[in-house]
């Protein structure tokens, strides 16, 4: 598996019809040869949510909905893009292009692709090519379908293949991963690594500290559909601060486990995330763990304060190095306090399910993959706070509509849900959920035409690739 590369070029039969994003391209840069198209895939999760930035492993794969650019690369350090989407043109040179628009603007998840290459040394910012481009996209936006990485990888493939630069797509995936956090969001690596790496008709058990990738086959005779809860979660409003305060909690939680063993065993581990504290490390099982913490935690929510005094160190230098975020800022304390306990348990009870679905998945237990699903969105819920009115509408509407399991997926907090549904009941899942949920339940009739970007079956697919145009 650790030796893809990014860009995978493709070139394209010089008598094949060119995609419609060439061809507009062309016309506009009245350019007849040499055009790449970048094609990046959304994503959906089966399981194992919010688990990758603990250092626990995710199980999505890649969907066949994906952000696509046509470029030509620059003969200088121009990056220059449109949407094709109507979110207008952005344009930058590579050696200028650090400071982030405004909050929200989708031309950050471009620069902070080529941000990401420059600042590892990937490509020298002296010597740099941009290019010059459209762009178009097929994944529903603020859905949890990771349209945002899968910009952030077509952009970054773009950036590579313009500099005729490869590179394993293992690093490639940790270095977007990273620079994506630009954007204000403390993301995990699942998206861009799902994104770049994904497998027809496969999952992708993806562990993370390093990043490794396991293809884990899908089930026959089912299918997983989306359901979209018309619920926007934009990673740029309100949930990316809700977001952001989970990843902070989480950390919290590490911090106040890693004083319990401590105090209690004297044993001294080097773990920052909670997916650090292996029976390996801590010569401990998950089960002693989860009483220490439960102890250490006892109380939560808890204020700065009561866990600076348990572990030992002062409000300071907590907020200093445990609340601080990638683009600089420090999270502002909840006046609750944080749900460390809560988050501990979703963390942990998540990271075995996840093993337990890729089981339940190489044996075919359908059943068991379901009960998985059920499971995880209830913890999602009710430990992660996470889900939403119309989350738990949906999700209860598609089990009485004959879904095995049903959960949300990505981030939460709106967004989509993710369903396992027999192949052979397929078309009345979909048309009860229509009526059920956004009929009778939001009161929306869906349009024809768009119904597809709403509730859709999903086939696992190929990662990112660049097709050449000569
Ligand atoms: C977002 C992040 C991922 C992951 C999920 C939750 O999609 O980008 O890294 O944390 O949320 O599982």
């Amino acid at each position: 598996m650790n030796n893809m590369i990014a860009p995978l070029i493709i070139d394209v039969d010089p008598h094949a019809e060119p995609d419609g994003l060439v061809r507009l391209l062309r016309r506009r840069y009245d350019n007849d040869s040499n055009a790449f198209l970048a094609v990046a895939p959304g994503r959906v999760n089966i399981i194992g949510e919010h688990t990758d930035y603990n250092g626990f492993p995710v199980l999505p794969f890649a969907i066949d909905r994906e952000i696509k650019i046509a470029f030509v690369p620059s003969d200088d350090d121009t990056v220059e893009l449109t949407s094709m989407d109507d979110y207008g043109l952005r344009m930058f040179q590579v050696r200028e292009g650090r400071s982030p628009y405004a909050q929200g603007d989708w031309g950050n998840y471009v620069k902070a692709a080529v941000r990401g290459f420059l600042e590892k040394g990937i490509i020298d910012a002296r010597r740099a090519r941009g290019f010059r481009g459209i762009c178009a996209g097929s994944i529903p936006v603020s859905a949890g379908l990771s349209s945002s990485s899968a910009l952030v990888v077509a952009a970054g493939l773009a950036f590579l293949a313009a500099n005729g630069v490869e590179m394993d797509s293992l690093d490639c995936a940790g270095i977007l991963a990273r620079s994506e956090r630009f954007a204000g969001i403390e993301g995990g690596g699942m998206d861009q690594a799902v994104s770049l790496m994904g497998k027809q008709d496969m999952a992708l058990k993806i562990d993370f500290f390093p990043l490794r990738i396991q293809h884990v086959p899908l089930l026959e005779k089912h299918v997983f559909v989306v359901c979209n809860s018309l619920v926007r979660a934009s990673k740029t409003a309100s949930a990316r601060m809700s977001y952001n305060r989970r990843v902070v909690e989480c950390r919290l939680a590490a911090l106040l486990l890693r004083a319990a063993l401590v105090g209690r065993t004297g044993v001294r581990i080097d773990a920052s995330r909670l997916g650090d504290f292996n029976p390996e490390k801590t010569g401990l099982s998950w089960e002693d763990l989860e009483r220490m913490a439960d102890e250490v935690m006892y109380g939560s929510p808890l204020p700065v304060s009561v866990i600076a005094n348990r572990v030992g160190i002062s409000v300071e230098d907590i907020v200093e190095e445990y609340c601080a975020l990638s683009d600089g800022t420090a999270f502002v304390q909840p006046g609750e306090g944080y749900e460390v306990w809560k988050r501990f348990v979703h963390v942990v009870t998540e990271a075995r399910r996840v093993e337990e679905t890729v089981n339940a998945l190489t044996r075919g237990d359908v059943t068991a993959v379901g009960a998985l699903m059920n499971l995880s969105h209830e913890s999602c819920r009710d430990n992660y706070g996470i889900s939403c009115d119309e989350l738990e509408a949906l999700t209860g509407i598609a089990l009485e509509s004959g879904a095995i399991g049903s959960r949300l997926t990505g981030a939460g907090f709106g967004g989509c849900t993710v369903n396992l549904v027999e192949s052979s009941i397929l078309s009345s899942f979909i048309g009860d959920v229509k009526t059920k949920y956004y009929e009778d339940y939001l009161g929306v009739i869906l349009d024809p035409e768009r119904r597809d970007d709403v509730l859709f079956p999903c086939r696992a697919s190929d990662g990112a690739r660049i097709y050449r145009y000569r």
